[in-house]
């Protein structure tokens, strides 16, 4: 707990002992590659991510994002060619590709993708966002209007092993600490 600039186990969420399961989930997001490939992700709880991420506000209600999802693997593969960073995506469940509209903000799509992902955790599915560099390809690929442009990708799957053993520990974030300023910008 952090108050008023004073630190009290700032660094550990702790996320086995918290109450809230909403909490838990959303702190207890990982963003992990590796899937159990002899577990499909059903179209019901396909469609629960798919309308968490409808639901996510945006600038002026402009509502600039489209999902477009991936089921076909040439297309996986294919959307992993635009990726520089996308070695897991072919073998991924489920592939979704966030494009936005021309003149739209990322941060809109960074909230439909986050809604999406934990969605999908609540459900007990592990997601990753994968950037995808290559604008141009991707365009050919999937086809989608030419000023309009990728914001992300996210891969979906069952987790290998026992998701909650996995659970965040805050290990690898920066400290409260540093993370949050009080009234004015400070150097940690
Ligand atoms: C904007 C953005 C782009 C990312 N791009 C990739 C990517 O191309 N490939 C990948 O495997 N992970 C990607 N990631 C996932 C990050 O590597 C991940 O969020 C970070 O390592 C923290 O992981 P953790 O939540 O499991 O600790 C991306 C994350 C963000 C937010």
């Amino acid at each position: 707990m952090v108050l008023n600039g004073e630190e009290d186990k700032p660094n550990r969420p702790d996320v086995y002992s918290m109450k809230s399961d909403f909490l838990k989930t959303i702190v207890g997001k990982r963003d992990r590659r590796v899937y159990d490939p002899d577990l499909e992700v059903n179209g019901d709880i396909l469609d629960e991510i798919l309308q968490a991420g409808r639901m996510a506000g945006s600038s002026k209600n402009e509502q600039p994002i489209r999902s477009i999802v991936l089921i076909d693997p040439v297309l996986k593969s294919g959307i992993a060619d635009c990726a520089d960073y996308g070695l897991h995506v072919p073998e991924s469940p489920i592939v979704i590709v966030l494009v936005r509209a021309p003149g739209s903000r990322p941060f809109d799509a960074g909230r439909a993708a986050q809604n999406m992902m934990l969605a999908a955790k609540a459900r007990g599915i592990d997601s990753c966002p994968v950037g995808i560099q290559h604008d141009d390809r991707a365009r050919l690929l999937l086809k989608f209007p030419e000023d309009w442009v990728v914001a992300m990708a996210l891969t979906f799957g069952y987790p290998t092993g026992d998701a909650d053993t996995l659970a965040r520990t805050g290990d690898n974030r920066i400290a409260m600490g540093s993370w949050v300023k009080w009234n004015t910008w400070s150097e940690d």
